[in-house]
């Protein structure tokens, strides 16, 4: 934590959104009344039919519901795109920038977006896929991941996007999971200059698909695939044969808009479901305050549409404010490590929001691959994912921002929906690696860890919960509501627990300061250590692991792994290298250790739970304090651990 703080200039308060003296009195209006505040806040959306009911949520465990805007009808691809056409039918709604600068961009109109969106879901139709169906995608970034979105979105179908760099495994367990009728991929995946074989994963992972599936396949790099007759059908094949118009599906505003799978503590991923009317409010409504984005700004969200960001700040927020959003396909340091900024000077993007990996990873290639770019701009900055350290913070600030512009941490989850904590740029004071202040109608408690006790005033730590409900937020586990009581409000009863540790300081300022469970954050990527464990027992000859997280410079967190060999079975450097393929290949390349230590023997209580507390403080080299380890099987497990640390690799 830094003493320092920065407080907005004169000229960006005047012209922002909201200031000091808006924050305060709105967020006191939407703690006081939500049902008044909120019944105002959904105006943003066009509805077909109007609520006449508000919020009805109830946090009671074993009862758990969660509503908004119940009895109201919309269409969120119509709020995307149809209610811009008159005005602005001619203004791009997606810059795409493709892997290679050497490629022309793509400015894509309203208007095109319009036929796009319907040309696609015509042909889900012609494949068969109906309102409540599910639609899974394993997409580049290109702009037909976009459509393919907001064409579930016009039909009612619901989607399940798995970001692309996932395994074949994992693709096949979340089309089963949700009994899908159609994948969309792509022939190939363009990234860094090289290109992933998508339609060649797609193809792996439905030997394990168990019920009838389509599949649906854009032409991105016209590399040469198989297509399976009858099963396979290529996108600009079957939209050669339909309307280029689709009306919107009224969608009561209940009804699920997207599945989307994250990690948790225990367990396989589970599905997320977000709903259509309060997520669209929500994502719409922190998309212009936190950015503070105004007519005619030009935004760009780096995120991947496969995780949450890519939904809320790159489609569904950006467009229902009828808003120009970046779409890039490639990553940052591809041909070099002025990509980013090159593009943003290419484009003239005025808020630009990516993730603190990313900006570490930039801050030490150097300053100039910054300084050469114009970059005169940016308006406001944003980061997302992982705590800030102040360092990274003020690079950004500085180098990026050139000392001016706001940045904007905003705290938030899969689960939530849209940002919960962030500071408003024209009404807070900024403290590097903090994310301030609640957004309207979230209203943070601090609890004590043991007792559940809300530690009240300022200057205080503790397990970061919600009191009430948000209309962004998750409305059940897909298949499973039992796991979503237990995983969200069984600890805590009576709040949202958000598995988060936070701190409350001197000024009534939030600072998140990581996960109190086992999930682990590398390079703003969610994983659960449980995920990475199944994985290597999986392989025959480990018999046992534990994994942990450990700070590294760069991700964050890195993967270690404690792994215990079959009887018999020998401890060797190839097959250190053999197990990271192994698990690069049962999840995908974002889940592969950092470190792995041979442990012939785990730290383990008398009834043999592992003691991971144990385990951290080696990986983390802090085992002046290990705590108390009387409660072990056996203690010199532990002295074995520590002595043979320097083996791991
Ligand atoms: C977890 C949620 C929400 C989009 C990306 C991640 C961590 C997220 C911040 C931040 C500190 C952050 C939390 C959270 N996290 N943003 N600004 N400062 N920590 O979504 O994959 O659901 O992960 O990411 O630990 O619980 P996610």
């Amino acid at each position: 934590m830094t003493d320092k703080t920065y407080s907005p200039s004169d000229d960006f308060t005047a012209g922002a959104h909201i200031d000091a003296a808006k924050y305060d009195e709105m967020y006191a209006a939407s703690i006081k009344d939500p049902d008044a505040f909120w019944a105002e806040q959904g105006k943003r959306i066009d509805w077909i039919k109007p609520y006449t009911k508000v919020k009805n949520v109830s946090y009671d465990f074993g009862n758990v519901s969660i509503k908004w805007f119940e009895d109201g009808e919309l269409n969120i691809a119509a709020n995307c795109i149809d209610r811009h056409l008159e005005a602005r039918s001619d203004q791009t709604a997606i810059i795409w920038e493709p892997d290679s600068p050497d490629e022309p961009a793509k400015h894509i109109t309203y208007k095109e977006l319009h036929e796009n969106t319907c040309k696609m879901a015509n042909a889900y139709k012609a494949l068969g896929v109906g309102k409540g169906d599910r639609v899974v995608l394993y997409m580049p970034m290109i702009p037909e991941a976009a459509y393919a979105m907001l064409a579930c979105a016009r039909i009612g179908a619901i989607h399940s996007i798995v970001f692309a760099g996932f395994s074949p495994d994992a693709l096949a367990a979340r089309v089963n999971g949700s009994e899908a009728k159609l994948v969309i991929t792509a022939d190939e995946a363009p990234r860094g200059g090289r290109n992933t074989a998508l339609k060649v994963n797609a193809d792996k992972a439905f030997k394990n698909v168990t019920h009838d599936c389509k599949m649906l396949v854009v032409q991105r790099t016209g590399g040469d695939v198989a297509m399976e007759d009858g099963r396979d059908h290529w996108l600009h094949e079957v939209q050669a044969n339909v309307s280029a118009d689709c009306p919107p599906e009224p969608m009561n505003a209940e009804d699920p808009l997207f599945i989307l799978y994250t990690s948790g503590s225990t367990g396989a991923p589970k599905g997320v479901v977000h709903t259509t009317g309060g997520y669209i409010v929500y994502a719409a409504m922190t998309h212009e305050l936190t950015f503070d984005y105004h007519e005619g700004d030009i935004y760009w969200c780096t995120a991947d549409v496969g995780w949450v960001t890519g939904h809320s700040y790159i489609v569904y927020g950006p467009l229902a404010n009828g808003a120009t959003t970046l779409m890039f396909e490639g990553v940052p340091t591809y041909p070099d490590a002025s990509r980013f900024w090159q593009v943003c000077e290419k484009h003239k993007v005025n808020q630009f929001y990516t993730a603190p990996t990313a900006i570490r990873a930039l801050m030490g290639q150097g300053d100039d691959y910054v300084n050469k770019c114009d970059l005169s701009d940016l308006k406001v900055l944003g980061t997302v994912g992982e705590p800030i350290n102040p360092e990274a913070w003020e690079w950004y600030h500085n180098i990026v921002g050139g000392g001016t512009v706001p940045i904007v941490d905003t705290w938030w989850q899969t689960e939530t929906g849209g940002h919960l904590m962030t500071p408003l740029p024209g009404a807070h004071a900024l403290k590097p690696g903090s994310a301030m202040k609640p957004f309207f109608g979230i209203e943070p408690v601090v609890l004590e860890p043991t007792t559940g006790a809300e530690i009240d005033g300022n200057d205080v730590e503790g397990v970061l919960c919600i009191r009430d409900s948000w209309p962004g937020q998750m409305r059940t586990v897909w298949g499973d509501h039992e796991r979503f009581e237990k995983t969200y409000f069984s600890d805590y009863k009576g709040y949202y627990f958000t598995g988060d540790g936070c701190k409350r300081d001197a000024d009534g300022d939030y600072w998140i300061t990581g996960r109190v469970d086992d999930v682990i954050n590398v390079s703003g990527h969610r994983m659960g250590t449980a995920e990475v464990e199944s994985a290597l027992v999986a392989h025959p000859k480990v018999s046992e692991s534990a994994v942990v997280g450990y700070p590294h410079e760069i991700k964050g967190q890195g993967i270690y792994c404690y792994v215990t060999l079959m009887g018999g079975e020998e401890y060797t450097d190839e097959l250190k290298v053999e197990l990271r393929n192994w698990v690069r290949q049962e999840i995908g390349p974002i889940a592969s250790p950092d470190l792995i230590q041979w442990a012939p023997g785990l730290p383990k209580t008398r009834s043999g739970k592992i003691m991971r507390r144990i385990l951290r403080k080696i990986a983390e080299n802090d085992y002046g304090a290990l705590g108390d380890t009387s409660t072990l099987a056996d203690p010199s497990v532990v002295d074995d651990l520590i002595e043979n640390r320097m083996n791991r690799g």
